[in-house]
């Protein structure tokens, strides 16, 4: 019996390992390790072997199993390399390629940077900030203190910092790129001219006039002689650059505690020029960049004279701006990956 089951491990192992492919290896195994297979009707034998020898022989018999499946397995898996090997160099290198898809800027970007280029023309920079910002800057620099009404328009979202020493509520992702005012002007004295485009957050139920996200253009002049006729023109200048000579403005006075006095501007509708359609929902306007004189509190704020130096901010809502322009009824399609909607730009 035990040189039976050593023959049988012997001839196993030497065909095991001259298998040519997956299938040869199969029937092999099928041959010896099948239902009956030439091991399994050796190892049933061992019922019938004297008491005495059944325990040695059957120790034989499992090891001699154990080697066959370990050879099988080996030999399965040296098989697939060759095989891939095989195919890899089967590639037939003078076929012509497959031409990736070339990809191109999104729309937001490439209207991000015609703002900026416009307002690079007129002696502006550019400026980046962070996302992650601190209550400090976003509201309390911009003359929204812990209890101002202003704090509940804007649904801040706040990050969570028990794991860390800072006060409950001071992370918070930006709810507007106005923070940077404050961080800019703390550290550049007058003539200011900057704009700063960046993303903001808010807490807000998402439609198709409304984002969890969106981009802003804010922007700021600050100088010894800045008035509010500046920022009329200054405005003016630039969204006629943007959305066509024909755009007719309009002003309308707002308010935001950050600035004094506030002002609100609208743009005649881009499908109806002002006529009034479905896409304006017949209100023949939008609101499109809220501004105003910066407020003496903000002035203050970051260690500069409000008696000599005098500023007008703004912020451009970029992704209104984008869809304004063209003509998108749904502000989630700005987000949306699909390449027919993105191949239109
Ligand atoms: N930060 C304001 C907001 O997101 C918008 C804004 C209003 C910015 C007036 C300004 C400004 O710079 O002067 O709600």
């Amino acid at each position: 019996m035990e040189e039976s089951l050593m023959q049988i491990k012997n001839s196993a192992v030497s065909m095991i390992i001259e298998a040519e492919d997956q299938k040869e290896l199969e029937e092999i195994k099928l041959q010896f390790l099948g239902r009956s297979g030439k091991l399994t009707l050796a190892m049933k034998g061992i019922t019938k072997l004297p008491t005495g020898d059944r325990r040695e022989v059957g120790q034989l018999a499992n090891e001699v199993k154990r080697v066959l499946e370990e050879s099988i397995n080996e030999r399965s898996n040296s098989l697939k390399t060759q095989e891939s090997k095989k195919r890899r160099e089967k590639i037939d290198i003078t076929n012509p390629g497959v031409r990736p898809d070339i990809g191109h800027i999104h729309p937001m970007s490439q209207v991000l940077y015609e703002v900026v280029d416009v307002f690079k023309g007129i002696g502006f920079q550019a400026a980046d900030g962070p996302e992650i910002e601190t209550d400090h800057y976003n509201f309390e620099m911009l003359n929204i203190p812990s209890d101002h009404p202003a704090r509940d328009t804007q649904q801040t979202l706040y990050l969570d910092t028990r794991q860390s020493k800072v006060t409950p509520g001071e992370i918070i992702l930006r709810t507007q790129t106005s923070s940077m005012q404050g961080r800019i002007m703390e550290k550049v004295k007058p003539p200011i001219r900057i704009v700063v485009p960046g993303k903001n957050f808010r807490y807000e139920q998402v439609d198709a006039s409304h984002g969890f996200e969106f981009w802003q253009v804010e922007g700021f002049v600050v100088d010894s002689n800045v008035r509010l006729t500046d920022l009329f023109g200054t405005i003016e200048y630039v969204l006629k650059k943007l959305m066509g000579e024909k755009t007719k403005i309009k002003f309308a006075t707002t308010n935001f505690p950050f600035v004094e006095p506030g002002v609100d501007t609208y743009i005649s509708c881009t499908v109806c020029n002002g006529r009034g359609c479905s896409f304006c929902k017949y209100s023949t306007w939008s609101e499109i960049m809220p501004a105003g004189m910066i407020h003496p509190n903000v002035l203050k704020a970051v260690g500069y004279d409000h008696q000599k130096v005098a500023g007008f901010a703004f912020a451009i809502g970029l992704s209104r701006l984008v869809t304004l322009r063209y003509q998108m009824d749904d502000l989630r399609l700005l987000t949306n990956p699909d390449l027919r909607i993105l191949e239109q730009f």
